[in-house]
């Protein structure tokens, strides 16, 4: 395997960085400097970057983070507003987030380094519902709920079924758990909307049987054996 590739692979950086760190006499193999970008690793090859041994055989990573308002779900932004990466800052594997929470929504969300897993995740056939709760103006009458559980148009697109359960009613505001199987952009501020809503604050839950819990905001935790297996089965 190219030497750029195997560094990338091991979870240390990007193949453009390995090049920087390999040009820049980072990159020992078998115990000798190389400074040759297409070198050929070998299984029986010893690998170090900046003193440390490697191994291509990487390390999957699966966490849960619990992404605040005011990030952006990328790994960068064009108008340098805070990203869910600067939350991961101390994972030591490449990871990247499953989908995407807007810039004022918060809960969870799943990062890994497992792409494949990623790509299943979120293609639309998986369908896995995902929970919100949403706080929004207003009462949510019995009408306008079974309205968005039935399916409401939010603009040239009819959503699917969705469940809908009114948790608690303020006096100007109504708290609204709701399950959705799609992930359209901005979905759930335009489902209330289309039935004359405002969504005043949204978090995610849950992504089907992985929950947020107690997780405090901008805080993430690996995800258990169990939960890793359930997503994969999915
Ligand atoms: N629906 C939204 O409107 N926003 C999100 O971030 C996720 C779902």
């Amino acid at each position: 395997m190219r030497l750029n590739k195997y560094i990338a692979q091991a979870g240390v950086c990007s193949r453009r960085k390995a090049d920087e760190l390999t040009a820049a006499g980072n990159v020992k193999i078998n115990g000798a400097v190389t400074r040759e970008f297409g070198y050929d690793v070998k299984d029986s090859d010893v690998v170090e970057v900046n003193g440390r041994r490697i191994n291509a055989v990487h390390k999957q990573v699966y966490l849960a983070l619990n992404k605040p308002c005011g990030f952006i779900t990328s790994a960068g932004d064009e108008r340098g507003r805070p990203t869910v990466m600067e939350l991961v800052g101390d994972v030591p594997e490449r990871i990247f987030p499953v989908g995407r929470l807007d810039y004022n929504t918060s809960g969870l969300l799943i990062m890994t380094n497992d792409g494949s897993l990623s790509q299943r995740l979120s293609h639309p056939k998986h369908g896995v519902y995902k929970t919100y709760r949403a706080k929004v103006a207003g009462v949510l009458s019995d009408e306008r709920a079974a309205k968005l559980r039935k399916g409401v148009d939010i603009g040239g697109f009819v959503t699917s079924p969705a469940i809908v359960h009114v948790i608690k009613q303020a006096e100007r505001t109504t708290l609204v758990e709701i399950k959705i199987r799609e992930g359209k952009n901005r979905q759930v501020r335009k489902m209330f909307s289309a039935v004359g809503n405002k969504v005043v604050d949204l978090e995610r839950v849950a992504i089907g049987e992985i929950y947020l819990g107690h997780l405090k905001e901008g805080h993430y935790r690996k995800l258990t054996k169990q939960e890793v297996d359930y997503l994969k089965e999915l």
